[in-house]
């Protein structure tokens, strides 16, 4: 009997010493949502990439949180940028008892899921820039990214004060993001004197503009905003230059991918505009050996935020560090409370859980690529 037991152990020991794990070895599950399928999966893949690219760094340098190693465990799920889908998926990571969650990418996601970690008391980081996220009142949610009224501000500031646009049309795509970022852009337009000619809306499945643009052409528009994905304005692009409308689009965070230009068709990307969150990643404190590590990696470019994933994982084992628990009740006040410098920027949060360092980027397409244009 005796010796049975020594035997089950030892082939325990064996066991866990070919999977890289001791015994003591503390697991954090990492819960981690975004798109991982469809049109948007370019968005989340990146997502995931900038975590596993910490998960692999810090299991490999090893991670002490009260005299205990831990190993870190990503546990992904793909959302489909979809809030149904989200939903279900968010119970399935309070279920397996995620230590946090990552994510998720879409507002129109991340707002109802964020109910479900909310109410578990799993501290969630989003990139997700609807102001809605934060204004539940939530105390464990956090945002990687400022939100849309910053975005908003500049965007329309910028096309009513530099562009000098005096005919403005807006389109959106109905989503938490699409809306409620071209609500924003809308309030600032009118904020800076400007006017908004007409607004139309789409969906987020839509390929099809022409009807819309169609109507839209009679207003003679020198600025389109749209409020969605690069999978919809880039051929919505395509389709402005067929029918002749010489409007610049502006977009948020979703246009400022290499996709958008690709599925545009190189030339109708030309002069448009988008505004992201953030410094520049050739201006962000570690970006460009970020870039390299990135590309030596996964044989791509970022695509949006991996560098804010990346990040991610160290604040939390910063706090989990600082608490000495990686339970998320105990290291949720050490997340709060955090003062990181990132690769992507410094973090530090407000009391709703924004960061309190929120440059916003304008970009625009120049010889087939995003180019800075100003850093507000
Ligand atoms: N900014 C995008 C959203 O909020 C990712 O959906």
């Amino acid at each position: 009997m005796k010796s049975n037991k020594l035997a089950m152990s030892l082939i325990a020991v064996a066991l866990a010493s070919t999977c890289g794990l001791s015994l003591a070895d503390t697991v954090v599950k990492l819960g981690f949502g975004s798109p991982l399928t469809g049109p948007q999966a370019h968005y989340g893949k990146d997502n995931l990439n900038g975590v596993q690219l910490a998960v692999d760094e810090l299991n490999a340098k090893g991670v002490v949180v009260g005299g205990q190693k831990v190993k870190f465990e990503i546990v992904p799920e793909d959302d489909q940028a979809d809030p149904r889908t989200g939903t279900q998926v968010a119970q399935k990571l309070v279920d397996q008892k995620v230590n946090v969650v990552l994510g998720h990418f879409n507002s129109g996601v991340t707002i109802p899921a964020s109910k479900l970690y909310a109410d578990a008391g799993i501290p969630e980081l989003a990139v997700a820039t609807n102001p809605q996220y934060l204004k539940q009142g939530f105390k464990s949610a956090f945002r990687l990214v400022g939100n849309d009224a910053f975005l908003g501000k500049v965007l329309g500031e910028y096309a009513v004060k530099s562009l000098k646009a005096k005919s403005i049309v807006i389109v959106d795509d109905r989503t938490a993001y699409g809306q409620g970022l071209a609500d924003e852009f809308e309030k600032a337009v009118k904020a800076n004197g400007g006017k908004v000619a007409r607004r139309e809306f789409t969906t987020d499945k839509s390929t099809d503009f022409t009807s819309i643009l169609t109507s839209i052409k009679a207003n003679k528009p020198e600025v389109l905003f749209y409020g969605g994905a690069d999978a919809q304005a880039a051929p919505m692009a395509k389709q402005m230059q067929a029918l002749g409308i010489t409007a610049k689009i502006m977009g948020g965070d979703m246009l400022n991918t290499d996709k958008f230009i690709e599925l545009a068709g190189g030339k109708p990307a030309e002069g448009h505009f988008s505004a992201v969150s953030g410094a520049p990643i050739a201006k962000q404190p570690g970006g460009p050996a970020f870039e390299k590590k990135y590309k030596d990696k996964f044989k791509q470019d970022v695509v949006l935020f991996a560098p804010q994933f990346y990040d991610s994982v160290y604040l939390v084992a910063e706090a989990m560090k600082k608490a000495n628990s990686v339970e998320p009740a105990k290291f949720l006040p050490a997340l709060k409370a955090i003062n990181y410098k990132g690769v992507s920027g410094t973090f530090s949060f407000d009391a709703a859980g924004e960061p309190k360092n929120a440059p916003v980027t304008i970009y625009g397409v120049k010889n087939g690529k995003w180019d800075v244009v100003v850093v507000k």
